[in-house]
């Protein structure tokens, strides 16, 4: 049996034989099928200080079933939880310190998994293992910065999306199947046709358009967008506070542009901004995520696949940045 650890401090991931640990009672194993890879997991291998398996996200068959497990049966079909202990409710800092594929809390990339039933669900029946593995971190990241927020976004309104990676291609889906106006940002032309054809309202090439902002306010008459999905981070939040309406909202997702940067919060106070910080998602909103997705039948973008030895090539094209929505890992024994 094999799976992936990442070296320590090396930015280096390497195939090693592990023996499966015995099942307890509580527990499930689980055959890896598929897994996907997210920009965090990029980050996660080059600062990662002690031997962990990567990846958040990841989806498989069960083979075994602990003596106390009554929610899954040998042959389910599932997915792990990014949260594996975060069941509903808020998230606190006891649930933020254990998720898969960081810290001492292992990750996907794993022929097999074995861990506590709580921490997987089935995934919908008209997706294959490749599509579901997706789901986990970047498909419910995108559903809850939308909908799962205290002022959950509404049919009709405006979002304004930043790029075209996992999250993004997420929420543009999600936009177009709940009657969302959506303006989607991307350095590449191409990828907003495809964008378009998922469903985008607006597009907008942000290298072309470097004051996007101006853009989404010009598109929605001078009022602003009623949403950000902000994935840029410190080097965006400034043009998506410009681009919002009043009592507009920022579902801050990601750091892509870095963590460093001077913000100007008077914005937030004139408009009556609201900041969401969003950290995908517990298993309550996986389900509702499911529900929907399953209601609209929404097919995740995959973009490329990789086979199980060749994890290192998929890091690479993670980090080129060339994909539409999700790369993925398959798993043939
Ligand atoms: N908080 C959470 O729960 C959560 C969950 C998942 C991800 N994240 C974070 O969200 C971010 C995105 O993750 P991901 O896995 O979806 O990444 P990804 O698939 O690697 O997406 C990268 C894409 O982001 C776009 N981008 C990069 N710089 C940009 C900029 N300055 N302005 C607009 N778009 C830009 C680019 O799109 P184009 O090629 O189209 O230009 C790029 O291809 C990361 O920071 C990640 O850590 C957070």
């Amino acid at each position: 049996m094999k799976q992936y650890q990442i070296k320590p401090r090396q930015d280096a991931i390497e195939l090693v034989d592990f023996t499966p640990q015995t099942l307890a009672a509580d527990e499930i194993r689980v055959e890896l099928k598929a897994a996907s890879i997210n920009y965090r997991d990029l980050v996660t291998r080059q600062v990662t200080k002690q031997s962990v398996v990567p990846f958040s996200d990841g989806s498989g068959k069960v083979i075994e079933v602990g003596a106390n497990v009554s929610d899954f049966k040998v042959g389910d079909k599932v997915i792990g939880l990014f949260f594996p202990d975060w069941m509903d409710g808020s998230l606190n800092a006891k649930l933020f310190s254990n998720s898969r594929g960081a810290g001492n809390c292992d990750g996907m990339l794993s022929q097999q998994i074995t861990g506590n039933a709580d921490g997987f669900i089935k995934f919908p029946e008209y997706l294959n293992y490749q599509q579901a593995s997706t789901l986990p971190c970047a498909g419910v990241t995108a559903w809850h910065a939308l909908f799962e927020i205290p002022q959950p976004t509404k049919k009709g309104q405006t979002v304004l999306i930043q790029g075209t990676g996992g999250v993004s291609v997420f929420a543009i889906q999600l936009a177009a199947a709940f009657g969302l106006n959506s303006i989607v940002i991307s350095s590449s032309d191409e990828k907003l046709e495809q964008a378009k054809a998922l469903g985008a309202t607006h597009t907008i090439n942000y290298v072309e358009t470097p004051d996007w902002d101006q853009a989404a306010l010009a598109i929605t008459n001078g009022i602003g967008v009623d949403i950000v999905l902000e994935v840029g981070g410190a080097g965006t939040l400034e043009k998506s506070l410009n681009a919002l309406k009043v009592n507009g909202v920022i579902s801050l997702i990601g750091i892509l542009t870095g963590i460093e940067g001077k913000i100007n919060p008077f914005p937030i106070l004139t408009k009556s901004l609201r900041v969401f910080g969003i950290y995908v998602a517990s298993k309550a909103m996986q389900s509702r995520f499911h529900q929907a997705l399953t209601e609209h039948q929404i097919i995740p973008v995959i973009s490329k696949t990789f086979e199980f030895e060749q994890a290192d090539d998929a890091y690479l094209y993670q980090k080129s940045a060339k994909h539409f929505g999700k790369i993925v890992i398959t798993n043939n024994p």
